[in-house]
């Protein structure tokens, strides 16, 4: 797994390792660095599934070019191994949002290292997860309003993610993408109410067309999941009050 100590990675290890599986937990921590190559062939000895859930420690534009080393360094020497699966955690509504930022650029040439390997594939795209509703929340607020982009979001709980996850990469290769989403598609001014009543604020929210996400100006689905995807199932109100 490359991203062990990440938030996906630092509960996939433990899940995987829980049900038998012996896992190799891989950053640079551990002495793999995914963007000089350094260590990765070691990892990789005797893999039969590589897991990448790698991000960039800057989320814009300068991840495209992390985010193309990192993959093709995965994927020349996932090759080299013989692994039997290659798997991707990348994100819902990739392909729409990839001409406007270069960190989605980053993600679609992630997934397509893994595509071209030549290595059997499986990319799961996840929505936004449930840990990212304050912090989005929290950035759309100008001065004493919340400024809510006109779109839906669909947030997921990181366990179910990791768990999807964890069952996956055991499977069969799928050699396809596939999407899971949170179990509620909700609009952003509904989502930044939610977190607003959890943490007992009292904010005056608008939808406003020009408001964006991230930076990003997304359309009204851009980040949610189509019927046939799969979902989880703890709505982000219950995630909220749990924590
Ligand atoms: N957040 C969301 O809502 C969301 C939604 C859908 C998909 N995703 C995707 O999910 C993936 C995992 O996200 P996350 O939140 O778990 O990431 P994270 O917490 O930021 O963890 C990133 C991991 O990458 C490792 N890493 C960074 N640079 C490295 C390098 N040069 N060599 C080796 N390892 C390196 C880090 O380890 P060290 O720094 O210790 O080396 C860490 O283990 C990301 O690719 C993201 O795009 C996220």
């Amino acid at each position: 797994m490359i991203g062990a100590t990440g938030l996906i990675g630092r509960q996939l290890v433990p899940l995987l390792s829980s049900r038998g599986h012996d896992v190799t937990a891989a950053s640079r921590d551990s002495g793999v660095d995914l963007l000089t190559g350094q260590g990765l062939d070691e990892a990789l000895a005797d893999a039969e599934v590589i897991i990448d859930v790698i991000n960039s420690a800057t989320p814009d534009d300068s991840a495209e070019a992390f985010f193309q080393q990192t993959a093709a360094n995965l994927s020349a020497a996932a090759a080299k191994a013989g692994v039997g699966h290659y798997v991707v955690l990348s994100i819902v509504g990739a392909d729409d949002m990839a001409p406007k930022a270069g960190y989605i650029r980053g993600k679609i040439a992630q997934e397509r290292a893994a595509v071209t390997s030549g290595v059997p594939w499986t990319v799961v795209r996840a929505t936004q997860f449930h840990e990212l509703a304050e912090p989005i929340t929290e950035s759309l607020i100008v001065g004493d309003e919340l400024r809510a982009p006109e779109a839906l979001i669909q947030t997921i709980d990181s366990a179910e993610v990791t768990a999807i996850l964890a069952r996956i990469a055991v499977d069969e290769p799928l050699n396809t993408i596939h999407n899971i989403g949170g179990p509620q598609k909700m609009s952003f001014s509904d989502m930044a109410r939610a977190v607003l009543r959890h943490q007992s604020r009292t904010l005056n929210v608008v939808d406003d067309p020009s408001a964006t996400y991230s930076g990003l100006s997304i359309d009204y689905t851009t980040l949610v999941t189509d019927d046939e995807a799969e979902r989880g199932i703890t709505r982000l109100a219950a995630w909220l009050a749990r924590r």
